[in-house]
């Protein structure tokens, strides 16, 4: 994952769930009721993210390990103040990244399994251009799952805008333009005016990249784009 992320990120990662050392009151409290794969994944990625913490808090002369990591009304992890972060889960595999808020305003991370999409599922997520971007990249390079990229790409942008701007994004809301070599995206909202507040903000950068099962992307907003 070092590839993938930008740099003054920490982060952690790992197949399968662990054991976590510490689960905090909260936090047990929030999926108590939850399946146990649910618990599972829930506990994993935060053990993970206080890994990610502990890397950080080195440089930040702080702690963070006391600190839950707790779902916000529309999910989102809530961060100790002067980080951002995210967490993914898919199939076995977790991961969490964190880095200071002076560095980035946000990040979004996400995993999605290395597979094409169904024909339905991209009538979802595409925008006309990002079809045709499809096509061209499938040309391109035929043995990757481009849909799936051109999805993990949405969900790390709405990871990273929605704890940015409290606003929810529609797959339409968001233009997507991805580049094969380097591994990179930028995504463009083509109507920024319709999302709140954040009208500032008219596009985040991110990077991509495939393992044998797993297409993982990362957006992110440099702290001094605001
Ligand atoms: C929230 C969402 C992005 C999660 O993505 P996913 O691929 O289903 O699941 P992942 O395992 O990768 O990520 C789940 C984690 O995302 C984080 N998350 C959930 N909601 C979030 C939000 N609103 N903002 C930021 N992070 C969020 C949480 O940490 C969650 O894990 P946890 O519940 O264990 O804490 C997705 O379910 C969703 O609602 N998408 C619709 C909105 C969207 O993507 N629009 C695209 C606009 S371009």
């Amino acid at each position: 994952m070092r590839d993938l992320l930008p740099p003054g990120t920490y982060a952690a990662e790992c197949f399968g769930d662990l054991l976590p050392d510490v689960v905090l009151p909260d936090e047990y409290a929030a999926v108590r009721t939850a399946t146990a794969a649910r618990r599972g994944e829930f506990h994993t990625v935060r053990a993970l993210a206080r890994r990610a913490l502990a890397g950080l808090a080195l440089e930040a002369h702080h702690r963070y390990e006391v600190h839950p990591l707790l779902p916000d009304a529309r999910g989102a992890p809530i961060w100790p103040l002067g980080i951002v972060g995210s967490m993914t889960h898919t199939l076995d595999y977790r991961a969490a990244v964190v880095a200071k808020s002076s560095t980035y305003a946000a990040i979004g991370l996400d995993a999605e399994s290395n597979r094409v999409l169904p024909p339905e599922v991209c009538e979802i997520i595409c925008r006309p251009e990002e079809w045709s971007m499809i096509d061209a990249l499938s040309r391109q390079e035929p043995s990757l799952p481009w849909s799936s990229v051109l999805f993990s790409a949405k969900e790390s942008v709405y990871k990273a805008w929605y704890p940015l701007t409290g606003a929810w994004l529609d797959f339409d809301d968001v233009s997507v333009q991805i580049e094969h070599d380097p591994q990179t995206f930028q995504a463009r909202l083509p109507a920024p005016a319709s999302v709140g507040q954040a009208s500032t903000i008219e596009e985040l950068n991110g990077r991509w990249m495939a393992t044998a099962d797993l297409i993982l992307t990362t957006a992110y907003v440099p702290s001094d784009i605001r």
